[in-house]
């Protein structure tokens, strides 16, 4: 790694089309923040990769344990030809990531302290919740779970828009060793109920409904298919807890007296709008949380589990369309979330450090939720979306709390940049310090956006490279320390070693380009895929032997930073959300008239990618041969209903033949280039039939 430090540009003014051009940390962040310098942070990183146990032991007496462990602080086996492929660190301490979240910064006297400010979609609708309120509800709820029957290691769906409730969910079965599994709010009622299936989830928690900018969405009528499907599979969901976010009760729910009329607001936070929305119910399986609430005890002490418990799932797209569960243990992915949380956002005590990201994404898991509170500094829960009431939402909210340290998507930024400046500028910014993003590769015109406008050329900006798999930041640039490039993620997180392999597995250790891995384990890293640990064997372990391959490709310049290149494998990233091209084709080919699909990224000037699908038809389809705007209609329908709606195709095309090669393997090299209208396509000599190719670019949409 180059020492960057002394190749001073002052660079505000950069032209952005030099892809060396470099921004430097402000000036006014480095006096308190944690890490000042590059060389400190090259200080750092060898020590914490060279004695990973130091560094990581010190991060972990900032935390209370239960019981030190006698064993090895880090065993692991990342090399599949010596064996199992396992990850442990820890093991053998006990410990409790709700106690070091709630009691432990109560204790140090933040019982006060607002844990979080919680903002409704509709701007008016607000509230805020401290430390003390946190855990004594998380303490009520647990004791409700408990007297639900629910246990260490039990696994609990959580599937609710972003409210306080949410969180309190997570940290009460995290209190009593039950696993999470929270699936985003925007799956469908079959993604959702696979995902319950997959993980064998005895209850699931839920809200009546919720508010997406001006769509009225009716959660409990998703939640009840979902768990109607899983009756049908002959695994019944016991328990279904709502939380009364805002109906009232629908003349059609039930009659069974305790659950019908109002249910006293509970809320932790706010005034809640009080929208009608019929609701079904069914006595027995569901219950109101404000009713479970009314009773429960305010005290409860935390189950003390081992350092490699489970501490949550959560499902992400799989390269075979079967969505993977990835599993996080409890002290590692802590004592990562915490230390990223801290170094990359230079979290002091008096910020107000706002992530927009719903907790249905990892992103959420850790920077809403588990990060922010492991450091005890206040955060913010957004409900609302960018655009609600208008395209100044985000800036209107930073001005109203005065938030210092902001983390948002790419996608969010080049939709945003599109309105016109004076939607930010009218706000006032003057709060902002560090401006984070991820999800997806940003693009210099948004990072410059971003940093001109948004941070009024006064923040740093840190585009931080991770995965769901991850756990947190790996690739990332240290606000006060790192001279970042717009569009590079620049550099490794403590304890991370990165490598750039060729297609032979060969290390390219100078500038270069190929497949981006990891050579060492470090706290946060998944521990298996759920129920499959062959899969999680396969997939990350299997094609470079020894190294974690991340599934994205990575270029490193001559000065040494790291710029992803995005997904190498069939995964398509929409709006930072990763979708795999064979769940979308499995969707269509469930169609009636669909014979064969096929599904490819195709660039997109807000979205990053979206989804280009070819369809072929069958001959004797009841719909006809015809290939009409109704079918595609139909089509994307059926997409939004099997995936959600976040996965909807942007483009569908007639394929009356798909590019196969001999052996009747997809070419989708070559339908990448159809799909972008590129007629230099390469080699086609192991094509089966070359006169598809021209076929499919007269059939290409006019739009596309
Ligand atoms: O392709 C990379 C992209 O998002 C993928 C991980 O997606 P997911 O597990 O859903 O987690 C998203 C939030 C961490 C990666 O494999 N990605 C994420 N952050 C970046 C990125 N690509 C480029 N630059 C980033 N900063």
């Amino acid at each position: 790694m180059s020492d960057t430090n002394n190749q001073g540009s002052q660079s505000q003014h950069i032209h952005y089309h030099d892809p060396n051009a470099k921004f430097d940390p402000p000036e006014r962040l480095i006096k308190n923040a944690h890490i000042k310098s590059f060389t400190q942070y090259q200080q750092m990183y060898e020590q914490s990769i060279n004695d990973p146990e130091l560094f990581w032991s010190q991060i972990a007496e900032q935390f209370h344990w239960e019981s030190q462990s006698s064993g090895q602080f880090l065993d692991y086996n990342f090399d599949v030809r010596k064996g199992p492929i396992f990850i442990k660190w820890m093991e053998g301490a006990r410990t409790n990531i709700s106690f070091n979240m709630l009691d432990r910064n109560v204790e140090k006297g933040l019982g006060d302290k607002v844990a979080f400010y919680w903002e409704g979609n509709d701007p008016g609708d607000h509230g805020k919740i401290t430390y003390q309120e946190l855990l004594e509800k998380v303490c009520m709820f647990s004791n409700v779970l408990k007297g639900l029957g629910i246990k260490k290691g039990n696994r609990v769906a959580i599937y609710m828009p972003m409210i306080v409730e949410l969180v309190i969910c997570m940290l009460a079965c995290a209190r009593i060793g039950a696993v999470h599994s929270i699936v985003f709010a925007g799956f469908s009622a079959e993604s959702l109920s696979d995902r319950i299936l997959d993980a064998n989830c005895c209850a699931i928690a839920t809200a009546d409904g919720v508010w997406r900018g001006s769509k009225l969405l009716n959660l409990k009528s998703i939640v009840d298919k979902a768990l109607e499907i899983c009756k049908e599979k002959g695994k019944p969901v016991a328990t279904c807890i709502v939380v009364r976010h805002m109906s009232v009760l629908s003349e059609e729910a039930s009659s069974d007296s305790n659950n019908v009329g109002e249910a006293p607001d509970e809320s932790p936070v706010g005034k809640r709008p009080c929208k009608k929305l019929k609701i079904n119910w069914q006595p027995g399986r569901d219950h109101w949380w404000s009713d479970l609430m009314k009773t429960a005890d305010k005290n409860c002490d935390p189950e003390w589990v081992d350092a490699e418990d489970p501490l949550f799932m959560l499902y992400t797209s799989g390269s075979t369309g079967k969505p993977k569960g990835v599993l996080h243990t409890v002290a590692g992915y802590m004592l990562y979330a915490a230390a990223t949380t801290k170094y990359v956002f230079d979290l002091q005590p008096d910020d107000i450090y706002w992530c927009t990201a719903d907790i249905g994404w990892i992103t959420g898991h850790t920077y809403v939720c588990y990060g922010p509170l492991g450091n005890g500094v206040s955060g913010i829960i957004f409900e609302g979306t960018p655009f609600y009431p208008d395209a100044g939402r985000f800036w209107a909210v930073i001005e109203k709390y005065k938030v210092t340290k902001f983390y948002t998507a790419p996608t969010a930024i080049r939709s945003l940049m599109k309105f016109e400046d004076n939607f930010v500028t009218k706000y006032n910014r003057s709060s902002l310090r560090i401006l984070g993003t991820v999800g997806e590769p940003i693009n210099p015109e948004a990072w410059l956006w971003y940093h001109r406008v948004v941070g009024n050329s006064e923040c740093a900006i840190v585009d931080t490279f991770w995965q769901t798999e991850t756990g947190g930041h790996v690739i990332t640039p240290l606000p006060a320390a790192t001279k970042t490039k717009p569009g590079s993620a620049t550099f490794p997180f403590f304890g991370i070693v990165p490598a750039i392999l060729s297609d032979e597995g060969k290390e390219i250790t100078g500038p270069g380009e190929g497949y981006l891995v990891f050579k060492q384990p470090w706290p946060g890293i998944m521990r298996t895929v759920f129920g499959n640990h062959e899969r999680f064997e396969i997939t990350y372990f299997k094609k470079f032997p020894g190294y974690y391959t991340t599934g994205d490709g990575a270029k490193r310049d001559e000065e040494g930073y790291l710029w992803i290149t995005g997904r190498i494998d069939d995964m398509v990233n929409v709006s930072g959300h990763l979708l795999s091209t064979a769940e979308v084709e499995s969707a269509l080919q469930e169609h009636d008239a669909v014979s064969e699909a096929a599904s490819v990224s195709h660039p997109h000037h807000i979205k990053g990618e979206c989804i280009y699908c070819f369809v072929t038809l069958k001959e004797a389809s009841h719909l006809g041969e015809l290939f009409n705007d109704e079918l595609v209609k139909e089509l994307t329908a059926a997409v939004r209903q099997k995936i959600g709606p976040f996965a909807q195709p942007d483009f569908i095309q007639n394929a009356p033949a798909l590019p196969k090669t001999r052996s009747g393997k997809i070419m989708r090299r070559i339908l990448r280039k159809i799909a972008v209208n590129d007629r230099d396509i390469g080699d086609t000599s192991t094509l089966a039939d070359e006169t598809v190719i021209d076929t499919l670019f007269k059939l290409r949409p006019k739009d596309a």
